[in-house]
């Protein structure tokens, strides 16, 4: 039997639409999935949508939808992605199926029964955001995760006796020293667990979007821990068919974006110790894709959807920038220009010229047949070069890959592409072609047929992180599909003599200016669609409530006869409380600001007609109404998620409405 291979990704939240953050490490596991598939082992890819909390049934809520309607939604668009891109996971869990729930409840009794959870109260913070108990004081105290405010959960719920597992897990870390990498994720998680650990609240009794605590259904389960036990539930654990979970479990790698290491690397050991069940053997965390210099998240706003690089270059331009531009583990920015760069240089005028320039000689000199090389005799060193460059090559990138050092790894097999980019523009090869005595024929043939091998390792190498173009070249070079060719035999010389060619066709078509402008302008479109803005004039419409019916961009409720409306009507406006985080002025609009206000479940940019009322930093820090439901629009080119409530006193200034008691910021004003 053939050794197995468990790879896990996060399960996504579903309160929001994918975007290339979440393709990167979706991608990332596909790539070393494809890799261990082709050397040899039995591999399997799991990931999925996390679909319960607070935080989902808000953005529910706000959406006017059911949660189940919206993970129905969201979930599905995750997947299609992933399909559209021909990612090969093995299984997409969802955590509102009934297979994972009856695993989790199976989980929860194992560890209740080995005397790990007790009924306590609960008093303290919670941010949201973050679905995290968090140790801040007092109402409204920042979260210290992520910066935004908390809110005060008072309930009575079960706790995991989390203190009793510091110093096992302390010794975990000591005695498999790569189960938390890279080594600055594993030193962070050592001084946490260093300084304490409290017993973890895992169970919500104010919630009901959630999977209830067996045999005591007012509580459901804490949406990490329902979340954590994917990665075995998906594999049958507390199911009756645990075939896979005994094939599979423990993973072997579980990749993870740097902010949620503390729940895979303490929570999630944890809760297995307590389980008695075997600890996977990495967790891998990698860095944050940013954009315009900020972690690209749906809570900013300032994300770049995967659809327009498909549409706009394909996949592999997006699997291969990612992986060669990001250093795995640090943060990497992406931008258009960088994207189109890359994919000129290394691609199109890479890869892809290398394969077309040695495949269309072939085809012309040779009949399409892969030609002998010469005797012994008649080779130079430079033919002797290649092949221990290429040989030097495949050594080099499996070292550097299986250390997930996917950068490294593609720039020494580019360095090959190069090198054969330069042995052939020095043998001249085309000069040859124009001669028919033997010599010349039989130098040809060498050139040829070492252009040629040189071609097939890096395109066996580069086979997992650019899959389509890699299979064509594969097909072209007539050597069939490409995912059945044993990659761990990779060596010089397996290319057979007299192969015959497939068609030659370009792989990489290039990139221009207009391919970028496309893109951007995809991403405009996607956003306006996505939110139905409009862009309106801003002096018509200034956003205030100073001037309601002016910015109401979404029609007006309907009126009973008398100029009543229903309480039904009133319903529909979802106002809330939300805290000033950041207020400054807009250049060239003396009435407006520019606000970022905190709601609870995300940070919204607002645009408000108030300059001439308020001066920006006695806004920060102020709590007010926010109605967040309006379909957002754009003024001065920034986009307005919401407006913020004020009275406007004929003649006079806006006046902002506000609370004599402190309220909890994210409730809802009824
Ligand atoms: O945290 N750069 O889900 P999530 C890099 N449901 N990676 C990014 C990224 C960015 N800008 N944005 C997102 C959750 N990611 C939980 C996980 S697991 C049991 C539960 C990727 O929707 C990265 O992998 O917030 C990150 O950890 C994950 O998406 C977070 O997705
Ligand atoms: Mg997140």
């Amino acid at each position: 039997m053939s050794k197995t291979f468990y790879i896990t990704t996060p399960i996504y939240y579903v309160n929001a639409r994918p975007h290339i953050g979440h393709a990167y490490t979706t991608i990332a596991c596909d790539t070393i999935a494809r890799r261990q598939r082709m050397m040899g082992f039995d591999t399997y890819f799991l990931t999925g949508t996390d679909e319960h909390g607070q935080k989902i049934e808000r953005a529910a809520q706000a959406a006017g939808k059911t949660p189940q309607q919206l993970t129905n939604e969201v979930s599905a668009e995750f997947r299609g992605l992933w399909d559209r891109m021909e990612l090969t996971y093995d299984d997409f869990i969802r955590t509102t199926s009934d297979r994972h729930k009856l695993g989790v409840q199976a989980l929860w009794c194992r560890i209740r029964d080995n005397g790990y959870i007790y009924k306590g109260h609960y008093t303290g913070q919670y941010c949201v955001f973050d679905e995290l108990y968090v140790d801040a004081v007092g109402p409204g105290a920042p979260c210290p995760e992520c910066g935004r405010t908390t809110e005060t959960v008072r309930e009575e719920n079960y706790f995991f006796k989390l203190s009793a597992f510091q110093d096992k897990l302390l010794e975990l870390y000591n005695a498999q020293t790569d189960f938390i990498r890279p080594e600055t994720r594993r030193n962070e998680v050592m001084s946490f667990v260093r300084s304490g650990l409290r017993d973890l609240s895992v169970s919500r009794s104010t919630l009901s979007w959630g999977i209830p605590v067996p045999d005591d259904p007012k509580h459901v389960i804490y949406v990490w821990w329902d979340a954590l036990a994917n990665y075995i539930t998906a594999l049958g654990y507390g199911s009756e068919d645990t075939a896979k979970y005994n094939k599979y479990w423990p993973a072997d790698v579980q990749m993870i974006g740097k902010e949620i290491v503390r729940f895979h690397c303490v929570y999630w050991p944890a809760f297995l110790m307590a389980a008695g069940l075997p600890l996977p053997h990495k967790i891998m965390a990698h860095g944050w894709l940013l954009f315009e210099e900020n972690k690209m998240s749906k809570s900013r706003g300032n994300i770049v959807r995967t659809e327009t690089i498909l549409d706009g270059l394909g996949a592999d331009a997006l699997r291969y920038f990612l992986l060669r531009e990001v250093v795995f583990g640090q943060d990497g920015s992406f931008s258009f220009d960088a994207l189109v760069q890359r994919y000129n240089a290394d691609l199109a005028n890479g890869l892809g010229n290398l394969a077309s320039r040695t495949l269309t000689m072939i085809t012309r000199y040779f009949k399409g047949e892969v030609p002998y090389p010469s005797r012994a005799a008649t080779r130079t060193t430079s033919d002797g070069a290649m092949v221990e460059t290429a040989g030097r090559t495949i050594a080099e990138f499996n070292t550097l890959f299986d250390q997930c050092q996917f950068s490294r790894a593609l720039e020494v097999a580019w360095n090959l592409v190069g090198a054969v980019d330069k042995y052939i523009v020095e043998s001249q090869p085309w000069a040859l072609g124009e001669k028919e005595d033997d010599e010349s024929r039989s130098r040809l043939a060498t050139i040829l047929y070492t252009s040629a091998e040189a071609l097939r390792i890096v395109t066996a190498l580069a086979h997992p992180v650019i899959p389509e173009a890699t299979a064509k070249i594969w097909g072209q070079l007539g050597l069939g599909d490409i995912r059945k060719f044993p990659l761990s035999a990779l060596q010089w010389g397996q290319l057979k003599l007299g192969t015959k060619l497939g068609e030659v066709l370009p792989v990489f078509p290039r990139a221009d200016k207009s391919t970028i402008e496309s893109m951007q302008k995809m991403e405009e479109q996607g956003r306006r669609t996505t939110l139905a803005v409009e862009e309106e004039k801003e002096d018509k419409k200034v956003a205030t409530a100073a001037s309601p019916t002016a910015t109401s961009a979404t029609k007006p409720a309907t009126t009973e006869p008398d100029g009543k409306i229903s309480i039904e009507d009133f319903a529909k406006v979802e106002l809330r409380v939300g805290q000033v985080k950041v207020a400054e002025k807009v250049k060239g609009a003396d009435k407006l600001l520019r606000l970022e206000v905190d709601l609870g479940t995300e940070v919204r940019q607002v645009v408000a007609g108030i300059a001439e009322a308020y001066a920006p930093e006695t806004l920060v820090g102020r709590k007010v109404v926010i109605v967040v439901n309006l379909v957002p629009r754009k003024l001065r080119g920034l986009e307005s998620n919401g407006m913020i409530v004020a009275a406007s006193p004929e003649g006079g200034k806006p006046v902002l409405a506000s609370f004599l008691e402190d309220v909890p910021v994210g409730t809802r004003l009824k």
